[in-house]
């Protein structure tokens, strides 16, 4: 993903701000703890024939979740793993794991797949899953190429252009702009914020009588409210609309016991996680491939000397379609 609008010092301050939560994944709406079912399997496969000579390196890893696939599956016997990412990362679930996997797994934040900081053929496998799409391909491809050892293999796992997850990217990247807009949600809820604070004493409550400010703000939040609820009954994908609603409730009641200072920090921070999520959806939006680029990702390793390059999309066992996966491997 070559145009990717914003800078890529705010694309990794959002990712890590991701990450530091503790998700393992991004798709935590989809899969409840690592991914499973046809995805779990095909990683499994892929996964079959390491042993402890292998090198194993994953691009845009975020919390591991394929690191901790492989460790679940070669607890004994660990290949060491390499996961690089933009992003500043550092799993919390690796302390739990056994100490070989401890040992065996190496976290790089702040690296990119545009520049490695490994050797040429240092890898006997390098994965991807929903993380190589999202880098400057034409500089991230080569690099890739590069540091795979001779026999070395290569499987990605993409986004799908037509996808349940980009579809619902889509939207959620349109409801997040209605929250974020200007004088949208977010702004009607800040600038009530002052003149609720007021009405929690007597005095403040004689003040707002008949104040036309007041009134203005609490209308125009009123109205807000009310356009979030009829945006929810038609949306596909209601639920961020829901949480705003419940949100803002349980912000706004927060005045009884915190000055109205707290109150804008806390839904300040809110604003930066729209924001952040914003910026998610629209790269996913941006790096999820059609056939035609598919078979363009396909070519472009061709190109680099990759053999017996393949791809084919994958669904999960419910039949949602969930990306394309891409195999290739360096001449021996
Ligand atoms: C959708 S997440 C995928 C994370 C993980 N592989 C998974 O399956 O849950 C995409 C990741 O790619 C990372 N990323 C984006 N651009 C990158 C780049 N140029 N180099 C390395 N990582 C990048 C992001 O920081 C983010 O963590």
């Amino acid at each position: 993903m070559s145009d990717i609008a914003p800078p890529l010092d705010q694309r990794r301050d959002a990712w890590s701000r991701y990450w530091q939560q503790d998700v393992l994944h991004s798709l935590p709406g989809s899969f409840a703890g690592n991914y499973d079912g046809a995805i779990e399997r095909h990683w499994q496969q892929v996964f079959a024939p390491l042993g402890p000579k292998d090198r194993v390196l994953d691009l845009g890893t975020g919390n591991g979740a394929l690191p901790q696939l492989l460790c679940g599956q070669h607890a004994g016997a660990m290949p060491r793993v390499d996961a690089i990412d933009l992003a500043a990362i550092a799993p919390d679930w690796l302390q739990q794991q056994p100490q070989a996997c401890r040992e065996a797994l190496h976290f790089h934040g702040g690296t990119t797949a545009e520049a490695l900081p490994f050797e040429d053929a240092s890898f006997t496998l390098i994965t991807s899953q929903y993380g190589i799409e999202y880098c400057d391909t034409q500089r991230s491809l080569p690099e890739l190429a590069r540091v795979l050892a001779p026999a070395g293999r290569v499987a990605l796992l993409l986004h799908h252009a037509e996808s349940r997850l980009t579809e619902v990217a889509h939207e959620e990247h349109r409801l997040t702009g209605l929250l974020l807009a200007p004088d949208g949600f977010l702004d009607r809820l800040q600038q009530i914020v002052p003149w609720l604070a007021l009405a929690t004493t007597p005095d403040g409550r004689a003040r707002l009588q008949g104040n036309a400010d007041a009134n203005q703000a609490r209308a125009a939040f009123n109205q807000g409210m009310q356009a979030l609820q009829a945006e929810a009954k038609t949306s596909p994908v209601p639920d961020l609309l829901d949480d705003a609603r419940q949100f803002a409730s349980q912000a706004l009641a927060r005045l009884s016991g915190q000055p109205a200072s707290d109150v804008l920090t806390h839904i300040r921070a809110w604003r930066t996680s729209l924001e952040d999520a914003r910026l998610r959806y629209a790269e996913l939006c941006a790096c999820a491939l059609d056939a035609d680029q598919a078979a363009g990702f396909a070519q472009a390793l061709d190109a680099l000397g990759l053999r017996g390059v393949t791809f084919h999309p994958i669904a999960h066992d419910n039949g949602m379609l969930m990306g394309w996966v891409l195999n290739a491997a360096k001449p021996a």
